[in-house]
């Protein structure tokens, strides 16, 4: 599938299969794949919790206001945005740009500066939306990357995050985004036809706001 189709073709889908599994190889390719995503500095601040076990699932239901698609997907993806992702990942991220020439060994401290100085302290306002926007693009990559490998997904952020956090030991620093269902739709169900979407020329304008 070319990408304008899987672009085309995504959909939220709100009935999947139950009880057909989504093997952890392909998950990890899926999840591999997605990983081309870019982010700031390509720190890569995320982390996901796979939930495929169906107890667990069933709590991540509960958690995710009773919503069906948290148990009744092959795998539901905890997404999680670590503003720690700048301290944890700079130091592999300024090595792996070294050892392929983008930069000097001189210039690892002014880029290491760089980082603390665009993304604030650990605990700041901007450290947060530094996690969560470059980890809302890893997974919208996921969601893409799934429809390449025929399956479907339902992004989710109706969920209590402290009940998440609770549940599967996730530390208070970190933040949910979203949680995403993956799995296959499931037979019977026809989709409804895709919901409003907004005209470009209302919200696009060229050269200023
Ligand atoms: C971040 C995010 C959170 C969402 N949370 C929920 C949710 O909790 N429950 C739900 O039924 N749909 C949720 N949706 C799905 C949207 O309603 C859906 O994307 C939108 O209606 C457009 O439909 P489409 O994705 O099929 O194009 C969410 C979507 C996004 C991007």
């Amino acid at each position: 599938m070319d990408v304008l189709q899987a672009l085309k073709e995504r959909r939220s889908i709100n009935f999947f299969e139950t009880g057909k599994e989504l093997p952890d190889e392909k998950i990890s390719e899926l999840l591999e794949l997605a990983n081309f995503a870019p982010s700031s500095f390509d720190l890569q601040p995320w982390r996901v919790v796979v939930v495929k076990d169906p107890e667990r699932k069933k709590a991540l239901r509960k958690c995710a206001f009773d919503q069906p698609k948290a148990e009744e997907a092959s795998a539901v993806l905890i997404m999680i945005a670590d503003p720690k992702g700048v301290e944890e990942n700079v130091g592999w991220v300024l090595d792996s740009w070294q050892e392929l020439g983008y930069i000097k060994p001189e210039d690892r401290e002014t880029y290491a500066g760089m980082t603390r100085s665009l993304y604030g302290t650990e605990d700041s306002l901007i450290r947060k939306f530094f996690a969560v926007k470059n980890t809302a693009l890893y997974a919208m990559n996921i969601m893409l990357a799934a429809k390449g490998f025929g399956l479907e997904t339902h992004p989710m952020d109706g969920f209590d995050e402290a009940c998440i956090k609770k549940e599967f030991h996730i530390p208070e620093d970190k933040i949910i985004p979203m949680l995403i269902a993956v799995g296959w739709l499931r037979s019977g169900i026809t989709l409804l036809p895709r919901a409003f979407r907004r005209n470009v020329n209302e919200f696009v304008k060229f050269n200023t706001f």
